[in-house]
């Protein structure tokens, strides 16, 4: 169900990987709420980071929910993995899914709760019959590949109308957005509709973390 409060997803790629049990422990202890898993293939983004066993390390070191970004082609093929190493939320891009129900019921059938991203240039009119069936949409503000991207402007109105439909097909539904979220526009997103962000240089390269997270967290609609 879609929380009252801004849910904040620290992104672990932009942690310290020498230290990952430390990072995720940094994003407890400020608060956070789920942990952004960031898998790429180096084929649908032009960047390569990491697969299911640094997944099931952070998902062994903390209770937060993991949240999965399949920045992968064909990912019904690791769907099921990705879940067994202990994802309670896998999305897939709408841009990479052939049959995006069947994806959709892959991860659900392995028990996880199911969501779809869509990149920065594909209208939020392509979710309308799929998004009855999410539990969540994330929503990229930047090119998907790279954490530290500056936020596309553009994505706020793209925000705006997902909230709409959202009420309207699926008022349950999370909107996430990932990508150059800052503790700045942090409000501007979560009034334009946004129930979660993901921030990872926003969160992990900052001063002060914790303060950080306390002030994206505090923005409310
Ligand atoms: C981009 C990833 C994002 C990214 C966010 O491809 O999906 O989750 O790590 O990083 P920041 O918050 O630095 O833009
Ligand atoms: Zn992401």
């Amino acid at each position: 169900m879609r929380e009252t409060t801004t849910l904040l997803a620290p992104s672990i790629l932009s942690a310290d990987f020498t230290d990952l049990a430390g990072s995720v422990e940094t994003a407890e202890k400020a608060g956070a709420d789920w942990i952004h898993c960031d898998v790429m293939d180096g084929h649908f983004v032009p960047n390569i980071s990491f697969g299911p066993f640094i997944v099931q390390a952070i998902a062994k070191c903390t209770d937060l929910v993991i949240d999965t970004h399949l920045m992968i082609s064909d990912p019904d093929r690791y769907i099921p993995n990705f879940v067994k190493a202990g994802s309670n939320q896998v999305t897939v891009h709408q841009e990479t899914c052939a049959h995006l129900h069947r994806s959709i019921q892959l991860i659900r059938d392995h028990g996880a709760k199911a969501g779809v991203s869509i990149n920065p240039a594909t209208p939020v009119s392509t979710l309308e019959s799929i998004l009855p069936d999410l539990d969540l949409v994330l929503l990229m503000s930047v090119n998907p590949g790279f954490g530290g991207q500056k936020f596309i402007p553009s994505s706020i109105g793209k925000i705006r109308l997902l909230h709409e439909l959202r009420n309207q097909l699926n008022p349950g539904m999370t909107i996430a957005v990932d990508g150059g979220v800052t503790v700045d526009n942090a409000q501007e997103l979560v009034s334009a509709g946004a129930d979660a962000l993901i921030a990872g240089t926003a969160f992990f390269k900052a001063e002060n973390p914790a303060e950080a997270a306390r002030k994206i967290r505090s923005a409310s609609r």
